[in-house]
């Protein structure tokens, strides 16, 4: 059973010297191939292989919740063959990730409407989740055919279809419902590849999150990047809506 968190934004947390959650939209795969007069798939490829590294960097770092975007539901409206490749190199990074994941203490989620998604990926999906449901050190959660909006719109749905009658939801209700119920909201957001928008990311997740923005194109986002990232956040001072007074603790 994976533990539920309420809102983080209620009671201060623990000012940690590491975020617990990093959520991350990876960006700029397409402009980073250009720049090589390659196609954008290239991009991408090296993309996957960044993956890899940031969640070894993350697991070593102590951060317990690492949440990436990998393709959004407006993703869908880029040029066919882009897709197919997207979809491809998804099934590929499952098929050879998921047994250093397990091996990693990596526990692997995949969150989104994946009933876009052909049976195959749909299968290693569901596979690499059970390999990897038991393990503690980091989770890792990719998010797939993802949107902030379909997220509340799908729990708000759900919960009415679990409670008939019922006119009211709660906010911890709702967040039961939302995708990411087994963690606490990010400490800190990161955008790579220069765009300062949130693109239908986690909507109701970010309310409270630190938000870092990087021009590093995501081929190029390596640990030390990471560190820079995190470093930044270390200086912020969270007040979720007190004064810098009230956080001087006694
Ligand atoms: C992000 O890189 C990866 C996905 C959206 C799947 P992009 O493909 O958006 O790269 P740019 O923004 O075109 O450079
Ligand atoms: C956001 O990147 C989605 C992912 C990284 C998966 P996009 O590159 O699709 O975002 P927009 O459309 O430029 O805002
Ligand atoms: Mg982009």
């Amino acid at each position: 059973m994976l533990k539920r968190f309420f809102s983080s934004t209620a009671t201060l947390p623990e000012s940690a010297a590491v975020p617990r959650h990093i959520a991350v939209i990876m960006d700029g795969n397409g402009r980073w191939a250009k720049k090589r007069l390659m196609p954008r798939v290239a991009g991408h490829a090296v993309g996957v292989e960044r993956v890899r590294d940031i969640v070894k960097a993350c697991g070593d770092r102590g951060v317990e919740y690492l949440t990436l975007f990998a393709f959004s539901s407006e993703n869908w409206r880029r040029p066919q063959e882009e897709v197919s490749r997207l979809m491809e190199l998804f099934v590929m990074a499952l098929e050879r990730e998921v047994e250093k994941m397990h091996r990693n203490g990596v526990r692997l989620r995949v969150v989104g409407d994946l009933s876009r998604f052909n049976e195959r990926l749909r299968e290693l999906i569901a596979q690499g989740e059970a390999r990897t449901a038991d393990n503690e050190k980091l989770t890792l959660t990719v998010c797939a055919n993802y949107g902030g909006r379909w997220d509340i719109l799908n729990a708000v749905n759900t919960w009415m279809k679990a409670h008939p009658g019922a006119t009211e939801i709660s906010e911890d209700a709702l967040s039961a419902y939302l995708c990411l119920p087994y963690a606490p909201e990010p400490d800190l957001f990161i955008r790579t590849g220069g765009e300062q928008r949130i693109s239908n990311f986690l909507l109701w997740q970010l309310a409270y999150s630190e938000l870092y923005f990087t021009d590093t194109l995501w081929p190029d986002f390596d640990a030390a990047a990471l560190d820079l990232a995190i470093a930044s956040y270390q200086k912020r001072e969270r007040r979720f809506g007190r004064t810098s007074e009230q956080l001087v603790q006694p």
